[in-house]
Parts: structure tokens; sequence; C-alpha cells
């Protein structure tokens, strides 16, 4: 395991949609967090040997019948606790202190006065301070042994805390960016409150990982699916590290992907030393999908198409003993509570599962404990290209969610070049850095248009551009109507089959990033 190495926080996740924020504030400090759902086997939490506590926010009240509880070995522990919002009113509920709706919700920035500047949570930090609130109840009596460590104008215990026993609660949340300087008072406690060391850096993590498949591995052969995607490439070059040839990576060429891009992706992992074997079954995936126009059915059998190649190909290849994924740890905690798994399941997402049961494999999966943005800096630090990294996310059914209606090889040619112009136009005006997504989709739509003099009665393509943090809310991007015009013009001109273009301007939600 990675995590003994570590000097570790334990997060508590009591229903805040910023939980993983507080994990990821965290790490970036240096320190090891870990998610939580607040009523986890007390076994399992203490495990990781916390050096200290944070409670989450949450939707719920302390005095509801029903509402999550704390832990006891929380308070049992002896070590520091920092509670968030729900985290610091259920602190105070349990020790005694008394809490209730507030007279108004407070909602939005707010400015808080710092009432014990000398306490090590505050250290270097200014007051007044900027922070975000979000709240229906409040603290309105202190347990003993409390005090009141900041206020803002709408709540009289915006802070508060027992320095003797290290507890302390903020009314506010330090993870979100409109806390400017949250991530440093988080800091504060990890380091200075809590004692933890900042081990958690790419190299370590590196070499950690490294060693822990070295050893597992031993002699066997690992079989890797690379997609080219930051996930996988990452995978892959651990894996290389550790058991160099004996790992495999397969490439699936769809048929489904970009302009270029499978010639791409080989190009890249070869230049990085991978052993990769590209497998073309671009007629089997055509297959599979004639006729159907419903989008989960698409996912299905792709995935079952998937399944296939890869299993044929990976009985050529082997036996191999082990199978690596690129498995994040935000998928790990969205399988983890009900209520995330329904959220998670808005469309299935297709990964190798359903393999035949004589086929099957021991899982290395070296990213389950990271963020993107962790495997993002652990590629760097492996020397992985910078623009390989950057790269978007591209679902794994590929064209197939962007090629509404009927897939045919004609309709994802025609998709292929309205997206290759897409990613051109943006790539020269500097957009291309400044959006999460920007693609093309091709629409079962046939509307009237000129031509010279000639009538046109042809398909219409759709452009989506996104800003988003997290892809679960994503916000439709403002591209600069110079731009849309340019793409709109080009598509038309250059793309047979086109005369339509039209700029997609809804947020997620309601509407979801792709279009199936
Ligand atoms: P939606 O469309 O659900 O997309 O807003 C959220 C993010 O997930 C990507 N996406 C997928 N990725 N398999 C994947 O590996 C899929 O089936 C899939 N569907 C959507 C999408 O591109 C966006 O980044």
């Amino acid at each position: 395991m990675i995590r003994p190495n570590h000097d570790a926080l334990v997060v508590l996740d009591f229903g805040s949609q910023y939980a993983q924020l507080i994990v990821r504030r965290i790490r970036e400090s240096g320190v090891y967090a870990e998610l939580f759902p607040w009523d986890a086997d007390p076994e399992e939490v203490l495990a990781l040997r916390p050096k200290g506590f944070i409670l989450s926010g949450g939707p719920a009240s302390v005095y509801e019948a029903g509402a999550p509880t704390l832990p006891t070995y929380v308070l049992e522990s002896g070590r520091p606790v920092l509670g968030i919002c729900y985290g610091m009113q259920l602190l105070a509920h349990a020790l005694g202190g008394r809490v209730a709706p507030a007279p108004a919700r407070e909602y939005g920035r707010a400015e808080i006065e710092i009432l014990t500047p000398a306490d090590p949570l505050w250290h270097g930090l200014p007051s007044p301070m900027t922070v975000w609130m979000s709240h229906g109840d409040r603290v309105e009596a202190l347990p003993p042994g409390f005090r009141a460590m900041a206020r803002s104008p709408n709540a009289p215990l915006a802070a508060i805390g027992d320095p003797e026993r290290r507890l302390y609660g903020v009314q506010f949340h330090p993870e979100v960016a409109h806390t400017p300087l949250g991530r440093e008072l988080l800091r504060r406690f990890a380091l200075d409150l809590c004692g933890c060391r900042p081990t958690w850096i790419p190299p370590a993590i590196a070499e950690e990982q490294i060693a822990r498949i070295r050893e597992r591995v031993g002699g066997e052969r690992v079989l890797c699916a690379v997609s080219g995607g930051v996930d996988s490439t990452v995978t892959a070059a651990l894996v290389h590290r550790a058991v160099g040839d004996r790992l495999t990576c397969l490439f699936v060429d769809t048929g489904l992907l970009r302009q270029g891009e499978a010639e791409a992706v080989v190009r890249a992992l070869r230049g990085l030393g991978l052993p990769i074997v590209a497998v073309h079954a671009a007629e089997t995936f055509l297959e599979a999908l004639r006729g159907i126009i419903d989008p989960e059915e698409k996912r299905v059998r792709i995935g079952h198409a998937f399944i296939a190649v890869f299993t044929e190909h990976a009985r050529r290849l082997g036996p191999f003993r082990f199978l690596a994924q690129g498995t994040l740890y935000p998928d790990v905690i969205e399988s983890r509570g009900p209520e995330r798994r329904a959220a998670a399941r808005i469309k299935t997402h297709h990964n190798v599962g359903g393999l035949p049961p004589d086929l099957s494999f021991e899982l290395i999966e070296p990213l389950r404990y990271l963020f993107k943005d962790e495997a993002r800096a652990l590629g760097a630090h492996l020397g992985l290209p910078a623009e390989l990294l950057r790269r978007q996310p591209f679902p794994g059914p590929g064209l197939a969610v962007r090629c509404v209606g009927e897939v045919t090889w004609e309709r994802l040619e025609r998709l292929r070049a309205a997206d290759a112009i897409v990613q051109e136009e943006l790539a020269h005006s500097g957009w291309a850095d400044r959006v999460a997504q920007a693609f093309a989709v091709l629409l079962p739509v046939r509307s009237v248009g000129v031509m010279g003099d000639a009538r046109t009665y042809e398909e219409v393509v759709a452009i989506r551009a996104v800003a988003t943090e997290d892809f679960m809310t994503a916000s439709w991007v403002p591209l600069p109507h110079e731009i849309l015009d340019r793409i709109a013009t080009r598509i038309v001109n250059e793309v047979p089959g086109v005369n339509r273009v039209l700029y997609d301007i809804t947020h997620k939600p309601p509407a979801t990033i792709e279009w199936e």
C-alpha cells in the first residue's frame, strides 16, 4: 500500500458537494488525505492512522432525527479536528453547544473579522478576510471550552475553537475558490496543527508506485489497454518503468476516433518507448452500430465490440496475469456511496468490464488514489509530453456519441472533417487552452440552403465548447463571434454534405456535455 508511508488526514463526507475539493486542497499542500463516508467502517478509516480529521459540510440539520452523526472515534483519537459548515455544527452539537436555524440563510461572499489572531490556524492570514458562506443553520451557543475565533456581520460565530484540544470549526468554506485564502488555512491545519509532513509529491508517488508494481508483478506479464488519454498513458508509463517489456499496451482503433488521432496516438506512445500493439477494428465497430440510433444502445454495442476485440487480442498476445487500468480516485469515490452512485450513472460509461470467465486478470490500478491533476503531475514527472497531458477528455464510445443518428463511415468522415476545423481554429486563436472541451456534433437533420445558384439539402453541424472544473457541471463558452464565423464558413465550404452550423448555448445541467 502506498498510504502508510505518508502522514495522512481523513476527510469525513457528510454529503457536501465540496467534499472532494477539501481532499484536493489538502493534497495540494503535499499532505495525503482521503475521503470516507461519515458512516464508514471505523477500522478502515483508522487503518490510515490519521493525524487529524476534517468534517465536511452537508445538507442536513444536526438537530433533525436521522441526521448524520459524529463517529465516536473522531474525538476519542485525541487528534485535531476541523469542522466545516455542517462539520462545525456537528462538532458543536456533539460537545454540548447549541445549533439552530439562522434568522436568514447566508449564501455568498462575506468578510470575517479574526478574533484570535495568535491562533496557529490563522497564521499569516489577514483580518478582515473574504470567505464564502453557504448555510441555513448556525451555532448559537458555544460548547464548554470553546471560544469565538472569528465573526462576520451575519454569523457572530463564523469560526470557533478549543485550542487546548485542537478542535476547530469554521462556518465558511475554505475549500472553494471564492475563499481566496482558504487553501492557506487548510494548509496551516494540516502542517502546523496536525503536524503532517508534506511528502505527497510526484517523485515520491512515482517511486512508491513503481516499487509496488514491480513487487506485485514479479516475473509475470501485464496487459494495458491504452487510448492515448492521460489516465491510460500515465498508467502504462508507470507500469513500463516497473516491469519494462513485460508490459504490452493494446491500442484499439475503433474507427470512432478523431481525424489523424489513431496514428498520432501510436506515434506518441511509441515515442515514449511503450511496447504498443495497434489493432484496426473499425469494421467490427461499424458493423455493431449498423442501424442503431438509441444512445444507450450504441454504448452497449460499442462496449460488447470492445470486449470482443480486446478478448481476441489478449488471448493472441497472452497469457497475461495482470491488467493495468487507469481508474482515478473520483471513480472510486463515486462508486461508493449510493447517492453518488445514482448521480454518476446518468450515462453508461464503458471500461473493460464483462470479460469472459476464462479470461481473468488481477487488476493493477496505480492511479486509484489520485485526482486527475495529480495523475497529470505524475505524468509530467515521468517525462510525458505536455500536449499529451493537456489533452481534452474524449468519451470512450468516441465519435459515435457525437454522430447523432445512425453511425456510418460517410457520416463519421463528415464529422471528423468538421471537428478538425473546430480544433484548428481554436488552436490558431489561442482558445484551445481556454476551454475544457470543444468539438463538433453531426445532427441527423437536413435543412435547405443555397450554394452558388443551386439549392442544397444537407446535414447540420453543432459546435459545443464548455468550461468546467470537474465535468459534473459545465458552462458554455462565449467564443468570439469572429471565431464562430470562421468555423461556420469553413465547415460549410470545406465539408461536403453540411450546409448549416449551430452553436450550442446550453449549460450542464440541464444539458450534458456530450449530445448522447
Ligand atoms: P457528459 O456528456 O455526461 O460528459 O456531460 C461528462 C464527461 O464525460 C465524458 N464522457 C464519457 N467518457 N465514456 C467516457 O469515457 C463515456 O461513455 C462518456 N460519456 C461522456 C465527456 O466527454 C465529458 O468529459
